[in-house]
C-alpha cells in the first residue's frame, strides 16, 4: 500500500518536472517568440534584419540576449524593455534611432553589454537615458552623430568599464566623463575634439587605454594626464599637436605605448622624462627636425622607436645611449646628412644588437662610408656631451657614458678593416 503510494508520488513528480519550464531544457520552446525572430533554447533571441519598425511585443521575460540590429527602430519609449530583468546583452546597432527617451532601459538592471552603434540620427543623450543600468560594463555608441552629452548621463552607469564613442561629432571632452571612475577603456577616435583641458580626464583614474586618434587636438593643458597612472596605451596620433607643456606626460608611469604620429611636431625637447615603462614610441609622420640629446634617456624599457617620415638630418650622439632594451629603430624618409656629426652613429651601429631601418643618406652615400679611413680621420673629435638640453629628470647615472663602441676602439680597429669589408657587416645593417 505504502509502496504503491510512493511510486505514484514519484511518477507525479517526474511528470511535473517534465512539463515545467525547468524540466524541459529550460522550456523556451513553450515561450512566445516574436514573429520574424529566431529564439534559441538558451534564452537568446535574434531579430537581426527582421524589418522591425517597432519593438516586438512578446519577448520572454527570461531572455538573456536580444539582438535587434539592422532594423528600422526610431524611438525607444520610457521603459521600453520592461520585465527583461535577466537581459545581459542588448544589440540595437544599425537602426534609425533618433531619440532614446529618459528611462528607456530602466528595467534592465542586469544588462552588461549595450550596443547602440551606427544610429546616425542619434545626436543627443538626455541626462536619464541610461537610468537603471547599474550593472552595465560596456557601452558602444560608435558611429552615431553625438555632439552633446548631458553632464549627468553617465552618473547612472557606476559599473561602466568600456565606452566606445568612435566616429561621433564631439567637439570637446564632455564633463559627463568625470563620473566614470571605473572606466578602463575609452575611445574618442574620429571626433572633432580640439583641446584637452586640465580637468577633462582627471577623474578617470582607472583608465588603461585612451584613444584620441584622428581628432583636431592642437592644445593639451598642463597636468591633463597627471592622475592616469594606470594608463598603458595613449593614442594621440593624427592630431594637430605641435608642442606640449613640459611635464605633460608626468604621472604616466605605466604607459607602454604612446602614439604621437602624424601630428605637427617640429622638435622634441624633453617631454618623456617620466615614462619609465614605455616600450613603443611612435613619432613618425611629423616634421621633427631636432631631438634633444637626452630626450629618450629615461625610457629604459623602450623597445621600438619610430621616427620615419620626419625632417631629421642629424641625431645627437647620446640619443640611444643607455637604452638597453631598444630593439628596433625606424629612420626612413628623413633627409639624413651623413657627415662627421653622424660618425658616432656609424660606429654605434657596429655593435648594436637590434634592427635599424631606413637610414638613407640624403646624398646617396652610405653612412658606413664615414668609417672609410680617410673620411674618418678628417672628422674632428666629437663634441662633449652636455646636459644643457634640460631633460634631466634625476637619472644622471649612465647617460654620460660614451656610445657603445668608443672612438678610440674604432681607431684601433681601422687599420685592420682597411677599406671596410662590407661582407662582414652584421645583419642589422642590411637596410642601410
Ligand atoms: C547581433 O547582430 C549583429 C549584426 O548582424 C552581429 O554583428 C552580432 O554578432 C549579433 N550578436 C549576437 C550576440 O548574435
Ligand atoms: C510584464 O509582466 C507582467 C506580468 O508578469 C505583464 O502583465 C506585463 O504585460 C508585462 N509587460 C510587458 C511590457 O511585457
Ligand atoms: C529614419 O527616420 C527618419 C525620421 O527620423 C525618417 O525620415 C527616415 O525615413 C527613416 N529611415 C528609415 C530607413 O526608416
Ligand atoms: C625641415 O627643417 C629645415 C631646417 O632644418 C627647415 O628649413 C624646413 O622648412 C623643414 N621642412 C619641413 C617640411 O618641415
Ligand atoms: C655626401 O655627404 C658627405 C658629408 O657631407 C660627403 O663627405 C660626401 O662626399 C658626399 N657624397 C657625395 C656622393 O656627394
Amino acid at each position: 500500500m505504502h509502496v504503491s503510494f510512493l511510486l505514484l508520488f514519484l511518477l507525479l513528480l517526474l511528470l511535473s518536472l517534465l512539463t515545467s519550464p525547468l524540466g524541459s531544457g529550460r522550456g523556451s520552446s513553450r515561450l512566445p517568440c516574436p514573429p520574424s525572430c529566431k529564439c534559441s533554447p538558451d534564452a537568446i533571441i535574434s531579430c537581426d534584419r527582421a524589418g522591425l519598425r517597432h519593438l516586438p511585443r512578446d519577448i520572454a521575460a527570461s531572455t538573456i540576449s536580444l539582438n535587434l540590429s539592422n532594423n528600422f527602430l526610431r524611438l525607444l519609449t520610457a521603459d521600453a524593455f520592461s520585465n527583461l530583468t535577466y537581459l545581459n546583452n542588448l544589440w540595437l546597432s544599425r537602426n534609425n534611432l533618433t531619440f532614446l527617451y529618459p528611462g528607456a532601459f530602466k528595467s534592465l538592471c542586469n544588462l552588461r553589454v549595450l550596443h547602440l552603434s551606427q544610429n546616425s540620427r542619434l545626436t543627443y543623450l538626455h541626462a536619464n537615458t541610461f537610468e537603471g543600468l547599474k550593472n552595465l560594463i560596456s557601452l558602444d555608441l560608435s558611429h552615431c552623430n553625438l555632439f552633446e552629452i548631458h553632464p549627468f548621463v553617465f552618473s547612472h552607469l557606476p559599473s561602466l568599464e568600456a565606452l566606445d564613442l568612435t566616429s561621433n561629432n564631439m567637439r570637446y571632452i564632455p564633463e559627463a566623463f568625470r563620473k566614470l571612475v571605473h572606466l578602463t577603456k575609452l575611445s574618442l577616435e574620429r571626433n572633432n575634439i580640439e583641446a584637452i583641458g586640465t580637468d577633462s580626464l582627471k577623474d578617470m583614474v582607472a583608465l588603461k587605454d585612451l584613444n584620441l586618434r584622428k581628432n583636431r587636438i592642437w592644445t593639451i593643458q598642463k597636468d591633463a594626464f597627471l592622475r592616469l597612472d594606470r594608463l598603458g596605451v595613449l593614442n594621440l596620433g593624427h592630431n594637430r599637436l605641435s608642442d606640449f607643456p613640459k611635464q605633460l606626460f608626468a604621472g604616466l608611469t605605466r604607459l607602454r605605448t604612446m602614439h604621437l604620429e602624424a601630428n605637427h611636431l617640429t622638435g622634441i625637447s624633453c617631454p618623456f622624462g617620466s615614462l619609465r615603462s614605455l616600450r613603443k614610441l611612435y613619432l613618425n609622420n611629423n616634421h621633427i627636425a631636432s631631438i634633444a640629446d637626452s630626450a629618450f634617456s629615461a625610457l629604459k624599457e623602450l623597445d621600438f622607436l619610430h621616427l620615419n617620415r620626419n625632417n631629421l638630418s642629424r641625431l645627437s650622439s647620446h640619443l640611444f645611449a643607455d637604452l638597453p632594451k631598444l630593439r628596433r629603430i625606424s629612420l626612413s624618409h628623413n633627409p639624413w646628412e651623413c657627415d662627421c656629426s653622424m660618425l658616432w652613429l656609424a660606429t654605434w651601429i657596429l655593435t648594436y644588437q637590434g634592427l635599424i631601418e631606413g637610414l638613407h643618406c640624403a646624398n646617396e652615400t652610405s653612412l658606413l662610408s664615414l668609417l672609410d679611413r680617410e673620411a674618418f680621420l678628417n672628422c674632428p673629435p666629437p663634441p662633449k656631451f652636455t646636459r644643457e638640453d634640460g631633460c634631466d629628470g634625476g637619472h644622471q647615472n649612465g647617460a654620460s657614458h660614451l656610445p657603445a663602441l668608443s672612438q678610440k676602439l674604432v681607431y684601433a680597429l681601422l687599420p685592420w678593416w682597411g677599406s671596410f669589408p662590407f661582407s662582414f657587416l652584421p645583419s642589422n645593417l642590411i637596410s642601410l
